[in-house]
């Protein structure tokens, strides 16, 4: 049945009851026996690249900044209006590494002295990832580059590829090998998105595997789990290679009728893996979320749900009491296109109905339980409209409605979008709604792609143009 004939605003169905039973059983034990693998071999850092760690779960158990209200510490705004995309990486030191599109990274401390920026010479459209001793950032043209993170020297560069972005695709790395998505030449689009999986070793640039998904994937985000790489397609098909030859260990199909889903695969210690994606159902016209839950070992459907709004960033991952954990995905239509006449004129890529030709964009945080899918909370932004916030003609950051969530360890909630604002949201008394004094928020008047980065005391909030650090 349609959410539509129902006359709901919101309609979820838990689609397969056994293997819901079986989660619930099992939820732990593949917890210990996957996860816990792939996050010991991942060093210290906090903070890696977009999502926070290699399961993507975009949460972190060090407590951050908690009073954004009070204002940042220090902010930094990039030189000649450049963009930023990407989501910050902090280390184990509180230092934090910020890529830029016209192809600069920068690495500051935490108080905001900058200690080294390196130029590399092309664009970076994507998510950098400090993997143990390197970071890894992919050029507009798919060349690799691995720098030493102390000085931002280059170890080696490789190509890939031919093209990379200009979507905002992530890189990921394990300890011998590391991944993204590119495109050959012949393929190339200037909306971005990428025709295959490429993996390279991490010590020397060698090209060792590509695989090519039945869709294109956009904003590609994988997760590494016990020497295995998932990340979802444009449609919302999800797929688990072996790390070490790109071979498809599963697949499983796209929710019937898949639209465009530009946010990604985040996976959790419960064993499951969730993934947003969106549908475009002929009886509303409009683009509809979806959220899906896949057991990690055998790509069997959890529970799925469809979501008021469109989802068009990833989720994150915050753990509610021992072994139990929930899901937080923002939803709401993607900021309007600036046109240069007449001032202030717009056209909007995603309306959020036909009927609604104004420009509003609503929005909505939401989360759920992550082994029975019921909603735990939700909370409406106010409204949004037209452009995202500091876009025009000629800074042009065409951002998603919102960037992924992220959750620190005591349970705030991070989110920033289209508005500039980045709010911090927290049912502290557990009544299942965020009240008022629940509520934590500071404009940066700038529209974010990139997601807040967490750490002790730390959130590293990127906004298109520059950098936010919020310190307790
Ligand atoms: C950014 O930092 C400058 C000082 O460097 C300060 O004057 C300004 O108010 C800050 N902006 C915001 C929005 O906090």
């Amino acid at each position: 049945m349609r959410c539509a004939e129902l006359g709901l605003i919101f309609c979820s169905f838990v689609v397969d009851v056994v293997s819901h039973r079986l989660a619930e059983d099992t939820l732990e034990v593949v917890g210990t026996s996957l996860i816990q693998r792939s996050l010991s071999l991942q060093k210290a850092h906090p903070w890696i690249g977009k999502n926070g760690d290699v399961l993507r779960q975009g949460s972190t158990v060090a407590v951050a900044a908690t009073h954004l209200r009070k204002g940042a510490a220090w902010n930094w705004t990039a030189p000649l209006r450049g963009l930023v995309r990407a989501s910050p990486v902090i280390d184990a030191e509180g230092s934090i590494y910020l890529s830029s599109i016209n192809g600069v990274i920068y690495k500051f401390n935490q108080h905001g002295k900058e200690l080294w920026q390196t130029n590399t010479g092309r664009g970076l459209p994507g998510n950098p990832v400090l993997y143990e001793n390197s970071l890894f950032a992919v050029q507009d043209d798919c060349t690799f580059l691995a720098l030493d993170p102390s000085n931002g020297k280059e170890r080696w560069r490789a190509k890939g590829g031919d093209v990379f972005g200009p979507d905002t695709p992530s890189i990921i790395a394990e300890g011998a090998r590391v991944f993204t998505a590119c495109c050959d030449a012949s393929e190339e689009s200037n909306i971005g998105g990428a025709t295959y999986v490429v993996a390279m070793d991490a010590s020397n640039g060698q090209k060792l595997w590509t695989m090519r998904p039945e869709n294109k994937v956009y904003n590609f985000l994988a997760s590494v789990v016990d020497d295995s790489l998932l990340f979802a397609d444009l449609a919302g098909g999800v797929y688990r290679l072996a790390t070490s030859d790109g071979k498809v260990i599963w697949s499983h199909s796209a929710p019937e009728h898949a639209s465009l889903g530009t946010g990604g695969l985040t996976t959790a210690p419960n064993g499951i893996a969730y993934v947003t994606t969106n549908t475009k159902d002929p009886s509303i016209g409009a683009s509809r979320g979806v959220l899906s839950a896949y057991f990690i070992t055998d790509g069997k459907l959890l529970w799925q749900k469809s979501l008021p709004l469109s989802a068009n960033s990833g989720a994150a991952i915050g753990q509610k009491s021992p072994n139990t954990y929930f899901v937080t995905v923002a939803l709401g239509p993607n900021p309007a296109l600036p046109l240069p006449f007449p001032p202030k004129a717009f056209l909007d890529i995603e309306p959020l109905s036909p009927s609604t030709k104004d420009g509003l964009k609503p929005g909505k945080a939401m989360t759920f339980d992550a082994g029975s899918g019921e909603v735990l909370w939700s909370f409406d932004f106010p409204d949004w409209h037209g452009v995202a916030a500091g876009d025009s003609v000629d800074h042009l950051c065409l951002p998603d409605s919102f960037a992924n969530p992220s959750i620190g360890g005591d349970g705030s909630v991070y989110i920033a979008g289209e508005s500039g604002v980045i709010y911090r949201l927290k049912d502290s008394n557990g009544d299942g709604k965020i009240d008022p004094d629940e509520v934590d928020s500071f404009d940066t008047k700038n529209a974010f792609q990139g997601a807040p980065a967490l750490s002790d005391g730390i959130v590293a909030a990127a906004p298109c143009n520059g950098l936010f650090v919020f310190l307790e």
